[in-house]
């Protein structure tokens, strides 16, 4: 029988970047996300054949399924069950333009393989299950803000609700500045970030940042989320620069966006940025600049593609 999951994306305010194990996927530092509305997958798995995977209705060839296959394969195992699947994704996201879609990806992946198998999971572990297919997607298990715990093994590093239902005036606008597959996947960056001489004065500042973030949450102070927000993304990136050999994930228009954003704050539009692995900004605002803030962006880039987010749900099932 068909079973059906979907998952929204999520953004970090705190990021997850530096791995203590690959395989299993355990992160160095703890995040914290917002779930958001206009991201989803939905995925849907049934028997069948042969291993099949469907993106968008399209069959995926050998390369495109390697991950999947495999991630199928390590939770086949680690539960005892067998045979071969069809598995279809539709992605409500622009995919690897910088979005993070493989956060619902896999969270939305792990959540059709429990109900498909009827295995009798509570979130946490789904959560568990869904970040040993992608880290972030441990936090695409729940709604509002979700806090990733780095823990110290298997057992430990899954990710809970802050606060599934906020009651905070936040939105996250999308600006799709450029489109191009991201050329440097998030494993490869992680891994090569840690040859940087800040490396260790990242790490080290992730606690302080993360209990920053949790009490401009609880205190509901847009401000306090956007600075830190901006500042602990600024920090990724600056390791991925200072990297040895430095890389970037930013292109000349994302210096451009980064720009305005300084300049719509001067001129008392209060908005912060945040940039994950690819060159797209995301911008953090409140409901009464949203209007000001695309009409200034649609006014500076040709073609540009906004989109409005805020709170997200947490997993949910179809069928
Ligand atoms: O879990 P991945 O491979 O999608 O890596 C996520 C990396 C960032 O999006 C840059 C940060 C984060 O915590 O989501």
């Amino acid at each position: 029988m068909k079973k059906t999951a979907r998952a929204h994306t999520n953004i970090a305010l705190i990021k997850y970047w530096g791995k203590a194990d690959a395989k299993l996927r355990l992160p160095l530092m703890s995040s914290l996300s917002m779930t958001l509305d206009a991201f989803y997958t939905d995925t849907s798995i049934e028997e069948s054949e042969n291993m099949e995977f469907y993106l968008n209705d399209k069959k995926q060839d050998e390369v495109a399924t390697k991950r999947v296959f495999k991630y199928i394969d390590t939770l086949q195992h680690k539960f005892g069950v067998s045979g071969n699947l069809t598995i279809h994704s539709t992605n409500h996201v622009p995919t690897a333009a910088g979005l993070a879609s493989s956060s619902s990806a896999f969270a939305a992946l792990a959540g059709a393989f429990t109900r498909f198998y009827d295995l009798n999971v509570d979130n946490q572990e789904l959560s568990r299950l869904a970040r040993i297919g992608s880290g972030s997607a441990s936090r695409s298990i729940f709604g509002g803000f979700a806090i990733w715990q780095k823990g110290h093994d298997d057992e430990s590093s899954y990710a809970y609700a802050l606060d599934e239902h906020p009651n905070m005036d936040l939105y996250l606008l999308a600006v799709e500045l450029n489109s191009h597959k991201k050329k440097i996947s998030s494993t490869m960056g992680m891994k090569d970030a840690q040859s940087s001489p800040f490396f260790e004065s990242w790490l080290k500042r992730n606690d302080f940042e993360l209990s920053e973030m949790i009490d401009a949450i609880k205190n509901n102070n847009f401000t306090k989320l956007g600075e830190i927000a901006e500042l602990n993304a600024s920090e990724m990136h600056a390791i991925n620069l200072t990297a040895q050999p430095g890389f970037t994930y930013f292109e000349p228009d994302t210096i451009h966006a980064i720009k305005l954003v300084e300049d719509l704050r001067k001129r008392g539009i209060e908005c912060y940025y945040t940039i994950d692995a690819g060159p797209n900004i995301k911008i953090l605002t409140q409901l009464r600049n949203i209007k000001e803030i695309k009409k200034i962006f649609e006014s500076e880039f040709n073609n540009v593609n906004i989109i409005k987010a805020s709170f997200g749900p947490g997993i949910s099932y179809l069928d």
